[in-house]
């Protein structure tokens, strides 16, 4: 499927799932990293709004990893400034045509081009000095570390979304072919095709709806961070969302989070107040009292990069439908988490 083929279809399901038609729709937006360079393809925007029948005005949003949550944050802008009443965000990513080679110099463009690359790093390189960092510094051992991608992976057997539906023991994580030590492949997210689209609008009715929207940012080389076993840009859209949301870590029941590599998630969990630095296995040493990746995550779902802030966004509200609960939390983030937006949705 191409692009345009991954949006066509993720469009009609969120129509088919919305309490609008299609012609409710004032303004579409594309949350989209490599299309240029993957697919030869620019102007999302555009290509998205012609695959509805009136064409509404339509732009594209950028920030790596994190185009798609935000995309959905610019929507939460023209939404609440009266510019757009319904707004249709699509995330879109093609990237199996091409080699690995080509997709992770791609990625590679969410890092610093002058601080970073040149040193001939990738992102798993950059997310395995964060994992033999934040072992060093916490004693986390290579067993632990094992129990983040087994507990996605279990969590993605009854996905049908999922790219990967099957269990896999926690020992085999840690058997799995080194990709930058300490990281295996099974600690890192796979190179995906995929689209996700939502509605969110200020005229239709819904019972779920979005309390908060923020978005942080940091510096995008690691080498001008003061630590790199926290991100600060998570904690302060964490702590921006709680506030707006009126609402603190403990609300929470369900929680979409960045797992690009099984550290991320360790780290997110801390950032975010949901542990205390250097305890965030604990969630999955033990049983937790909130569902932290139920759909899978980036690691059994699958990583098009900009596609996952919008699905993550999807499958918070589908959990909370069916969990009946009322408070879940999205966190997408871009590069080593230069950028990062949480979303707080309300079930009523
Ligand atoms: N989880 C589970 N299984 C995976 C997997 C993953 N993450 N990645 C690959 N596999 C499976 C494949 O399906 C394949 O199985 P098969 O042989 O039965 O078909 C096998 O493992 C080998 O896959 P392959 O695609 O050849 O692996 P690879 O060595 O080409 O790529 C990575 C593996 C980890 C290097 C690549 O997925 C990658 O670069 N991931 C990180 C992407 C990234 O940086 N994203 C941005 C984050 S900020």
């Amino acid at each position: 499927m191409s692009l345009r083929d991954l949006m066509a279809e993720a469009i009609a399901k969120a129509i088919d799932d919305a309490g609008c038609t299609a012609l409710d729709i004032d303004t579409v937006i594309v949350g989209n990293m490599l299309g240029e360079r993957l697919s030869g393809q620019a102007h999302l925007g555009a290509l998205a709004a012609s695959l509805l029948p009136h064409r509404p005005p339509a732009l594209r949003a950028e920030a790596a990893c994190a185009s798609g949550s935000v995309a959905v944050h610019t929507a939460c802008a023209l939404l609440e400034s009266g510019r757009a009443e319904t707004v249709l965000v699509i995330g879109a990513e093609k990237m199996t045509d091409a080699t690995n080679e080509v997709v992770a110099a791609g990625l590679m463009g969410a890092a610093d081009a002058d601080l970073d690359s040149p040193s001939g790093l990738t992102f798993p390189g950059i997310f395995g000095l964060i994992t033999a960092r934040y072992m060093h510094e916490w004693g986390l051992t290579r067993e632990q570390l094992n129990l983040v991608s087994a507990k996605h992976h279990a969590n993605a057997v009854l996905n049908p979304f999922a790219q990967f539906r099957t269990a896999i023991p926690a020992e085999k994580i840690g058997q799995s072919p080194l990709v930058a030590d300490p990281l295996r492949l099974l600690d890192c997210s796979p190179v995906s095709d995929g689209a996700a689209a939502i509605i969110l609008s200020t005229k239709t009715k819904s019972d779920v709806r979005l309390a908060a929207s923020s978005l942080a940012t940091d510096a995008v080389s690691i080498t001008e961070r003061p630590t790199i076993t926290s991100f600060p840009a998570s904690r302060e859209a964490a702590e921006r969302a709680y506030a707006d949301a009126g609402l603190r870590p403990s609300d929470i029941s369900v929680v979409e989070l960045h797992d690009c590599f099984s550290i991320a998630a360790l780290i997110s969990l801390e950032d975010m107040g949901f542990a205390s630095p250097g305890e965030g296995i604990s969630l999955y040493s033990q049983e937790p009292d909130i569902a932290v990746n139920g759909t899978g995550g980036l690691k059994a779902c699958g990583h098009p990069v900009a596609a996952t802030g919008v699905k993550q966004i999807g499958d918070v509200c589908k959990q909370l439908r069916t969990g009946k609960k009322r408070y879940g939390l999205a966190q997408n983030f871009g590069g080593a988490c230069a950028t990062c937006c949480v979303h707080i949705l309300e079930h009523a």
